[in-house]
């Protein structure tokens, strides 16, 4: 974890909002997915993250892509990544990822019957499964449940593999995410049960993956055993699709206080805010916060962002020291759905991204307002 001296180095050189990742946790993080999940092949969920020069590290180091959008394929190949190291992934693919991901020969990740049609000839797919559970995460993050848009539901699986093959396609196996962030490694031990269940009705199968949403303390041994078992029961080879994971504790964003406001509650105003995370707002997300600045007395803040939306909030209740205007503040494990996440709304530019690596990286320069308008007539 870079120390206070390093991140306000960065804060003053490269100014604030910023994105500031440490490349050896990024390395420490792949290495603990590889201890727990040991014959595994792990495709990073690109979503959590697809800044090209982490994309570059990880296919450096044998990682494949889980991309779910044209753009996401076209960074893939550029990151240096082949067909085998593509999944093609999403609940409503169009015609143009379908053709990439055929031209690639990526492996697709069925959602429901009817792409059983979509796909181009020959094309090599895994059927998600949706197991009908309800996870411990916020509902927005939950993706197994009966009422979810994802996976084809557990009395049509065999069904869907039937067509695959009968249509000249190869099913490679079976594919399951129930959702993002989760602690419980009994919810993923429930999830790899119901696949289980499958098995006389679809027999052996070459690949089960297992997808991703193992939060920054999840069990990862636990689920990567029970995860094991599953492909056991299969004859399969296991595959993993960690976004979170891989990124998140490797990341910060540093902000700098613009000032301080009481009215109702005790505010410190930010420079960044919902367009440079918006985690909080929509997930209801708690990041850890650590104030840069020393100061004699400690109470709670809300912390506001520049945004004029009452819900610009990112944290609620803080305990900080008296604020002191060009204070800055770093809100830790913001590596994923962070910098993905940010938007120009209000015309504001996204933060710039740097890397340290021994030295600093500019990995992706603050935006100018050219940049924001670049596509408009
Ligand atoms: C199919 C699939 N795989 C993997 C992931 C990565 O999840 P996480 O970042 O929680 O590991 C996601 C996230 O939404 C997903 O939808």
């Amino acid at each position: 974890m870079l120390n206070d001296t390093q991140l306000l180095e960065a804060a003053q050189r490269f100014s604030t909002p910023l994105y500031v990742y440490d490349a050896a946790e990024l390395d420490a993080a792949l290495a603990g997915v590889r201890a727990a999940f040991t014959d595994t092949r792990i495709f990073y969920a690109m979503k959590a993250n697809p800044n090209l020069s982490l994309l570059r590290r990880f296919r450096s180091a044998g990682v494949g892509f889980e991309c779910v959008s044209a753009g996401e394929l076209a960074r893939a190949v550029k990151a240096g990544a082949s067909g085998e190291h593509i999944l093609v992934n999403g609940p409503a693919k169009s015609d143009e990822e379908y053709a990439e991901g055929g031209r690639l020969g990526a492996t697709f990740i069925v959602d429901r019957g009817e792409e059983v049609a979509l796909l181009p000839p020959s094309s090599r797919a895994l059927v998600r499964v949706n197991p009908a559970l309800s996870v411990s995460t916020h509902d927005h993050l939950a993706t197994g449940a009966g009422s979810s848009k994802f996976g084809v539901p557990l009395s049509e699986v065999a069904a869907v593999v039937e067509a695959l093959k009968a249509a000249g396609h190869t099913a490679r196996g079976l594919h399951v995410h129930i959702g993002s962030a989760i602690r419980d490694a009994g919810d993923f031990a429930a999830a790899f049960a119901k696949l289980s269940e499958l098995r006389p009705s679809v027999g052996e199968l070459e690949v089960l993956d297992v997808g991703g949403g193992w939060s920054l303390d999840a069990d990862l041994h636990g689920i990567a055993g029970q995860a094991r078992q599953a492909a056991e029961v299969f004859g399969a080879q296991l595959w993993a699709e960690p976004g979170r994971y891989l990124v998140a504790g490797a990341g910060v964003l540093l902000s700098t206080v613009v000032g301080s406001k009481q009215t109702g509650r005790d505010f410190v105003l930010l420079d960044a805010g919902m367009t440079e995370l918006i985690r909080p707002m929509l997930y209801g997300a708690v990041q850890p916060i650590r104030a840069l600045w020393q100061g004699d007395q400690t109470k709670p803040y809300d912390l506001a962002g520049p945004a004029c939306e009452s819900g610009d909030v990112l944290a609620h209740d803080v305990p900080l020291p008296t604020p002191q205007r060009g204070g800055v503040l770093a809100l830790l494990e913001a590596g994923a759905y962070g910098a993905a996440m940010s938007s120009n709304y209000l015309s504001r530019p996204r933060p710039a991204e740097v890397l340290w690596d021994g030295s600093w990286q500019v990995i992706r320069q603050r935006e100018g307002p050219e940049a924001i308008w670049a596509a408009e007539l």
